[in-house]
């Protein structure tokens, strides 16, 4: 062994030991008669020190280590006379008797701490260095200890993992695949899963009742900060379920990991219903840490000769509490903010509940004192409050001020990342109605059961038609989705239809799914996890990125080894796709 112990556990009660320690030179400082080494490895920093009267060939041999030069030392503890009790090991130190160099290090090309100036190309160039870093170090360890608690829940409940192919065939359904040629059946290819879904339900119906797996997932979308295009799932599925089993269970299993790695329980989760949640917060992933939930203005604005209100669909708000004080310039920026293309909104109306109790509005022509009083009232407003108002279509006046709510948030200092709120999100609609092709979509995906209530809607308003389908939400994340499946092969024919399949399409590329529904296929339902943006959320960030340890940028580029690449000529041939390149040729 090159070391007896690793570099974060020496402390006071191993003064006088021997030890041995190997790690990576973080930093070094020559105080002339002394030189100090912080040695890093995975566990910590341990203090070096080399005296120059006492062994004036190590000292001199320290003082010529650079940077991530790899390093084992032996030498024995003693007390620090100057401690720093931020560091685990800050009491100690190490009076080194023997040094040995076990490898040179390159300059790195930024610097291995905390607040690194390296910018994020650079960053994910050089991977491994940036992983060296104690702030990635601690997500990848959240990311290990959540696994392993999800494996745990999961198992003690009887969920066995049961792996399913990472080639499969390509399918209509949600994103774009990723294919992959084959070199064996030219002309034909794999796709990577978007998700296991229909090998799930194929192990409901093997009898497979409890099925989970932490599984890698492919989808070729446009990237943000919450997607990539690999990315990983908590993905599972029960026989012999309602929606609330499913809901129950794993309600179960986040509490579990709130307690265990968060060290709290969140209690029970509320839960929504999507209507609910569009009319309450213009979004289905609302961020319930903070209230500000929507008003409705719609009938009392009407017939008061202000056009922009008389045109408009709806007519909503939300109370901004205690902001009656904002400037011309801070309500200029808020229209702004509302008016920019990604938000939409043609302008922004405000009502100003002064903290001396005088009401003053953008629109004081048009209102009385006492009709702005009452639309203080639909918000509770009190003295002092500020009211937010858009108008127009509904769904994209609903949509621009949820996003008007929460810059809110963001600006009052709401959406403290430490906090956690998490609700279920239920009864979403089955089927979503798309304009440019003139047909519906499913809105979780085909294999999702309509509420029984709802099926008679099948034939006469299949867009009204609510799904026994869930999301699980937190701090204005989805992270989790499922629902409750159709396990009636005529019933998945009949989706099929309404999805705009003819039946041989839907037999081409689900025949297998239905066909299984053909022996015995039991009540079933499950749900996935993003378990990337579970671990984000838990690690307090936006960004999942940051707790993947080989991520994709945003150009869906692997920057260190500098993928996608091109191919060989003969790689081409042998996959029988050469002349798609016919330049080349
Ligand atoms: P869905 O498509 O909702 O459901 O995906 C489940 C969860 O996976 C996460 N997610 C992603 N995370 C990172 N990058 C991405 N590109 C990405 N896409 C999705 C989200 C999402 O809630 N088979 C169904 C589940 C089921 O019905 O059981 C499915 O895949 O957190």
């Amino acid at each position: 062994m090159l070391r007896t112990h690793t570099c974060g556990e020496l402390n006071i009660s191993f003064v006088g030991k021997n030890i041995t320690l190997s790690g990576w030179v973080q930093r070094s400082r020559d105080l002339g008669g002394m030189t100090f080494i912080d040695l890093r490895d995975r566990y910590g920093i341990t203090q070096l020190v080399f005296n120059m009267e006492t062994r004036p060939d190590l000292c001199n041999a320290a003082r010529k280590l650079g940077r991530e030069f790899v390093i084992s030392v032996t030498g024995i503890v003693i007390e620090r006379s100057n401690k720093n009790l931020k560091l685990a090991t800050g009491e100690i130190e190490i009076d080194v008797d023997s040094l040995n160099i076990l490898n040179e290090s390159a300059l790195p090309p930024f610097t291995i701490e905390n607040n690194t100036d390296g910018g994020d190309e650079l960053r994910m160039r050089f991977r491994y260095l940036d992983l060296r870093r104690n702030i990635l170090k601690e997500n990848l360890e959240l990311r290990h200890r959540m696994s392993i608690e999800v494996r745990n829940y999961l198992d003690s409940l009887n969920f066995m993992e049961i792996e399913t192919p990472y080639l499969i065939g390509s399918t209509p359904e949600g994103a774009r695949d990723f294919v992959v040629p084959s070199r064996l059946h030219h002309g034909e290819f794999y796709a990577l899963p978007q998700s296991p879904q229909t090998f799930k339900q194929i192990l409901m119906v093997a009898g497979y009742d409890r099925y989970y797996q932490i599984v890698r997932c492919f989808r070729d979308e446009d990237l943000r900060a919450d997607r990539q295009p690999e990315f990983t799932q908590i993905d599972c599925e029960m026989s012999f379920v309602t929606q609330d089993d499913i809901l129950n269970t794993f309600e179960g299993l986040s509490r579990h990991l709130f307690k265990v790695v968060k060290g709290f329980d969140p209690g029970a989760f509320p839960v929504l219903t999507y209507d609910e949640a569009m009319r309450l917060y213009g979004s289905d992933k609302p961020d319930i840490r903070f209230e500000m939930t929507f008003g409705d203005l719609t009938e009392l604005v009407k017939g008061h000769n202000f056009k922009v209100f008389d045109d408009a669909e709806i007519v909503i708000g939300i109370n901004a509490e205690a902001c009656s004080e904002y400037s011309r310039k801070q309500l200029d920026a808020l229209t702004d903010f509302v008016k920019k293309p990604q938000i939409g909104a043609s302008g922004l109306i405000y009502l100003k509940y002064g903290a001396d109790g005088s009401l003053k509005s953008s629109v004081d022509k048009f209102y009385s004192p006492e009709e702005l009083q009452k639309w203080a009232e639909v918000f509770n407003a009190k003295p002092g409050d500020l009211i937010l108002i858009l108008s127009g279509s509904a769904n994209r006046t609903r949509k621009a001020l949820n996003e008007l709510r929460l810059e809110m948030g963001n600006q009052l200092g709401l959406r403290n990342n430490t906090v956690f709120k998490p609700l279920w999100v239920v009864d979403f609609p089955l089927l979503e109605w798309d304009e440019d092709s003139q047909r519906f979509y499913a809105m979780h995906h085909p294999f999702t059961s309509p509420k029984p209530e709802d099926i008679n809607l099948l034939e006469s308003d299949p867009g009204k038609i609510r799904a026994n389908a869930y999301d699980l939400v937190i701090n204005g994340v989805e992270i989790g989705g499922g629902s409750i499946r159709i396990h009636s092969k005529n019933l998945q024919k009949r989706m099929f239809q309404l999805l705009g399949f003819t039946d041989e399409e839907a037999q081409k590329q689900f025949g297998f799914l239905m066909n299984a529904f053909e022996y015995g296929a039991p009540p079933h339902g499950g749900i996935a996890f993003g378990f990337d943006r579970f671990c984000a959320i838990f690690g307090g960030s936006d960004s999942i990125r940051d707790f993947i340890a080989f991520p994709k940028n945003n150009s869906g580029r692997d920057m260190m080894i500098d993928s996608p690449a091109s191919i060989s000529e003969a790689q081409l041939k042998e996959l029988g796709i050469t002349f798609l390149n016919p330049q080349k040729q």
